[in-house]
């Protein structure tokens, strides 16, 4: 019989509900499941009814797997347990950005850079959602001939923020359709119904937000080039799942359209959908609940030989979150790293 892990996944918000629906359709070899919390309690889930227990440092005893979709920060869920979690000999895997861009923590995308996993020390990092979809496209045209340069505008979904803002979303577009004007902003610091806000975390250097960096930061780490030049606009639009992104690149060689469309037709976890005179385009309704990286749009640059422009959109909290961590798992479990 093969081998079957303890899990235990900490967080059961917008991506740990959306891990347990992971676990369960891609038949993750589950032992023993425990769902951790900031409360104990009962939580449905896709017609199942799990146990919610209080997170404590006790609850990781002879976990083999630690999977953390809580919050960030210092006192934050992977802050607080991914170190005991390690030390208790379990391999954590983190969709937060607390331990992204540490040296001795392996960021991965299996798509793009599963070798690297090979080095990990007991954690590993999943990237941000945004970097996710746009890596997996853009790293086969790498492979091709390399990225220079890469121009990003995001068009990202509430539920990146988590629940609450989901809930925001559509308490907010009831309220102004039945013409209240008293519209209270909790997750976001404007109204997001309705609207567009070019502000995803806080502002840093030359003015672009740490989610905007993030893109930079982590595309360099992946593909362990540090030349790679990547800026971004990232922008919440009211849209509920699923994040959407224009993608400008500049390659060492020009790739052709053509070639662009063979690379993503062969490339993991990617499908293809560029036939824009009949309409046909990803966008984020479709790409909810769906695992892939949609891409299409394939334009070549009308002044610069070597640039092209893609349009990208995959499901945020699945493929840009959950879904990465698991297949994380899967793959060290199939090349015997844990
Ligand atoms: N949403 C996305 O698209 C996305 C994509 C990539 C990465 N991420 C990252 O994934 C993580 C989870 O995001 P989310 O969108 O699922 O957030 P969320 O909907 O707000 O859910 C957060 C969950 O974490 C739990 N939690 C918070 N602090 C905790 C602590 N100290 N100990 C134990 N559990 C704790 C909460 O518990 P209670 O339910 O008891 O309050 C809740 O279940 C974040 O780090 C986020 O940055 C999210």
């Amino acid at each position: 019989m093969s081998k079957k892990y303890n899990v235990v996944l900490v967080g059961i918000g917008a991506v740990g509900a959306e891990m347990l629906k992971v676990i369960h359709q891609r038949d993750f070899p589950v032992s023993e499941l425990k769902i951790l919390a900031r409360s104990t309690r009962e939580e449905e889930i896709d017609g199942r009814t799990y146990q919610v227990r209080a997170a404590a440092v006790e609850e990781l005893d002879g976990a083999d797997f630690v999977f953390f979709a809580g919050t960030e920060g210092s006192k934050g869920a992977s802050a607080t347990y991914a170190p005991p979690a390690i030390e208790r000999g379990a391999v954590a895997i983190d969709n937060g950005a607390d331990f992204r861009l540490d040296p001795e923590v392996p960021l991965v995308i299996p798509e793009v850079n599963p070798e690297d996993l090979k080095n990990h020390k007991g954690l590993i990092a999943s990237p941000n959602c945004s970097t996710i979809q746009m890596l997996t496209a853009v790293a086969p045209l790498y492979r091709e001939s390399r990225v220079q340069r890469i121009i990003a505008s995001t068009y990202q979904a509430v539920s990146g923020t988590g629940r609450a803002a989901i809930a925001e979303l559509d308490r907010q577009a009831r309220q102004v359709l039945a013409g209240e004007e008293d519209v209270k902003c909790e997750e976001y610091p404007y109204r997001i119904a309705f609207n567009v806000l070019p502000q995803i975390g806080g502002f840093k250097e030359f003015g672009f937000t740490t989610e905007e960096w993030k893109m930079d930061r982590e595309t360099r780490k992946m593909l362990h080039d540090d030349s790679i030049k990547t800026v971004c606009t990232a922008v919440r639009v009211p849209v509920f799942n699923g994040h959407a992104e224009s993608v400008y690149i500049e390659t060492e060689k020009p790739i052709s359209v053509e070639r662009a469309r063979e690379i993503f037709s062969a490339a993991p976890g990617v499908v293809l959908i560029d036939e824009p005179e009949a309409g046909r385009y990803p966008m984020p309704l479709d790409a909810s609940g769906q695992d892939p990286v949609f891409v299409g749009r394939i334009r070549r640059d009308p002044y610069v030989e070597n640039g092209l422009h893609l349009w990208i959109v995959a499901d945020n909290i699945r493929k840009g979150a959950a879904l990465n961590v698991v297949q994380i798992a899967e793959k060290m479990i199939a090349d015997g790293l844990i």
